[in-house]
């Protein structure tokens, strides 16, 4: 058995504000829409944007408190490619309804962290092409070219635990899944 991410279920205090921000901004979808029970009760909305997941997200709009979101620290997106980050960037900086904007690079990828309009953290992160020991984070600056900020990643992580091709650590990773007993 192979446990894999599907989705997480958020409360939420306005579920127009939320959905707005995450279908106009991150670009989800909803799937689906409906109150929680048979007979009326909450209104639960999904969202997803994989063909393969009914549903990434979803939100519950039972949410009373006023206070930071306390129990998530982040939720958080891949994308393809360095580009696809930088363009969330400028997204998130147009919109403005997320605040908090914080490039961080964790060696193993170029992230853009912020608060979602209801202060839930969020990640939109792509792969940079290696592995390092974790946890890593400095801030990168979004100014440097693409060829720039690929250099100083590799200058600034290569002498850390760990480093190496992001390929050559799938393939450990994966020898040391196979190696797990199968179930009985
Ligand atoms: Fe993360």
């Amino acid at each position: 058995m192979q446990l894999r991410w599907s989705h997480a279920v958020v409360y939420v205090r306005d579920m127009e504000l939320m959905l707005d921000f995450y279908s106009q901004v991150l670009g989800f979808e909803i799937t689906d829409r409906g109150p929680l029970g048979p007979s009326g009760g909450p209104e639960i909305v999904f969202l997803s944007q994989v063909a393969t997941d009914h549903h990434q997200l979803a939100f519950l709009n039972t949410r009373q408190d006023d206070q930071a979101s306390n129990s998530v620290n982040h939720f958080a997106f891949r994308v393809d490619s360095l580009g696809d980050v930088r363009q969330m960037i400028t997204l998130l900086q147009t919109d403005g309804r997320a605040d908090k904007l914080n490039p961080l690079t964790h060696g193993n990828a170029w992230s853009i962290y912020c608060n979602d309009p209801e202060g839930n953290g969020l990640e939109v992160f792509c792969d940079t092409p290696w592995h390092v020991q974790q946890p890593q984070a400095r801030p990168w600056d979004t100014t440097l070219s693409d060829e720039a900020l690929l250099n100083w990643t590799r200058e600034t992580f290569e002498k850390e635990p760990g480093f190496a091709d992001l390929s050559d650590f799938y393939q450990t990773r994966k020898a040391q899944l196979d190696t797990r007993k199968p179930d009985a």
